[in-house]
C-alpha cells in the first residue's frame, strides 16, 4: 500500500483531471476527514501508511467528488463565520458571502434582543448571531422540515438554546421582534442555467430558486414584515449580483426608507439593513 503522502497527491492528481476546481482544498478536506487527522496538519508529514480502512474511505470519498458531490456533502460538514455546521444536502451549503449578514448584525444585538431567521436552513445565519451573544432570544424557520431538522442538530452540537418554526414565510409567525435576518432564495428563473452543474445537482432547488425576477420571495418577505417588527425594529436581507437597484425601488415601494447597503468582499452589493421607520 502506498504511504498517506503519495496517496494524498495521486487522489488529489485525480480530481484536477476530473475538472474540480478546488482539488487542493478538496483533496486536504477529505484527507483530513477520511484519516482523522486535523486539517491543519499537512499531508506532507504523512510519510507512514494509513490503515487499509482509512485509505479505502479515503478513496471512495474522492470518487464521489470526482463526479461532482460538493465536499461539504460528502464530509457532512462545512464551515461558517466561526463555527462548523452538519450539512447533508437537505438544505443549502452555508456560503462564504452570508458572512456579511453576521458582520452587519452582530453590531446591532443587545442582550433579551428577539432575532428571527427566516429561512434558516442550516440554522448558521441565526445560531453565528447567537454565538456572538446568547442573550439573544432566537428563533429559527423555514418552511423545510428538513432544514428545520437540520438546524435543530447544529443548535444542540452548538449549545444555543432556540425555538423552532415551521413557516410559510409569515404564514405560522404571529410573534414581533426586534431583528429579522434572512437569505431567502433568490436566484432569478433565467438564471437558473447558468448556475454550476454541481449546485444544480446536488443542492435543493427550494433554497435557490427566488422565481421570475429573483426576488419574488423577498417581496413577499416585504409585505410582511412590518407586521412581525417590533417598534425600531430592524431587518437584515442578502440578495443576488444585480438585483440592488431593483430591490431598492421595492424597499421605497414599501415605505422603507432608512436602508442601508453593505458590499460583499467582491465589492458586489450583497446585503441590505433596513430600519423601521416608527
Ligand atoms: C438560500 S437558503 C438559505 C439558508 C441559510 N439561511 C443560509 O444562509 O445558508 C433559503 C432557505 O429558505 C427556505 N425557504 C424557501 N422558501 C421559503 C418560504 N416560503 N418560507 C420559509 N422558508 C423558505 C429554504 O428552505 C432554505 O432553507
Amino acid at each position: 500500500m502506498k504511504n498517506k503522502q503519495s496517496l494524498f497527491l495521486s487522489k488529489k492528481e485525480l480530481l484536477k483531471e476530473a475538472g474540480c476546481d478546488d482539488y487542493e482544498e478538496s483533496a486536504k478536506r477529505l484527507f483530513s476527514k477520511a484519516f482523522g487527522i486535523p486539517l491543519a496538519q499537512s499531508y506532507k508529514y504523512q510519510t507512514h501508511e494509513g490503515s487499509s480502512e482509512n485509505a479505502s474511505l479515503f478513496s471512495e470519498m474522492v470518487s464521489r467528488r470526482a463526479v461532482g458531490v460538493p465536499t461539504s456533502q460528502i464530509v457532512c460538514s462545512r464551515s461558517f463565520w466561526k463555527n462548523d455546521f452538519h450539512v447533508d444536502g437537505t438544505v443549502l451549503d452555508p456560503r462564504p458571502e452570508s458572512e456579511l449578514i453576521i458582520d452587519v448584525a452582530k453590531n446591532l444585538l443587545f442582550d433579551g434582543m428577539r432575532v428571527l431567521d427566516l429561512g434558516c436552513g442550516s440554522g448558521c445565519i441565526g445560531l453565528s448571531l447567537y454565538k456572538e451573544n446568547s442573550n439573544i432570544t432566537l428563533f429559527l424557520a423555514d418552511f423545510s422540515t428538513k432544514a428545520l431538522n437540520l438546524s435543530r442538530k447544529n443548535a444542540q452540537e452548538l449549545k444555543a438554546d432556540c425555538k423552532f418554526i415551521h413557516s410559510n414565510l409569515f404564514s405560522n409567525i404571529n410573534n414581533k421582534f426586534d431583528l429579522i435576518v434572512t437569505n431567502l432564495p433568490y436566484i432569478a428563473k433565467d438564471d437558473f442555467c447558468f448556475l454550476q452543474k454541481e449546485i444544480i445537482l446536488h443542492e435543493p432547488h427550494e433554497a435557490l430558486y427566488g422565481g421570475g425576477s429573483g426576488l419574488d420571495l423577498i417581496k413577499l418577505f416585504l409585505d410582511g414584515v412590518n407586521r412581525h417588527l417590533n417598534k425600531k425594529g430592524i431587518f437584515v436581507i442578502e440578495f443576488g449580483e444585480g438585483q440592488h437597484f431593483l430591490l431598492r425601488e421595492e424597499l421605497l415601494r414599501s415605505n422603507f426608507n432608512k436602508v442601508c447597503f453593505y458590499k460583499d468582499l467582491n465589492i458586489v452589493n450583497r446585503v441590505v439593513c433596513v430600519k423601521k421607520d416608527t
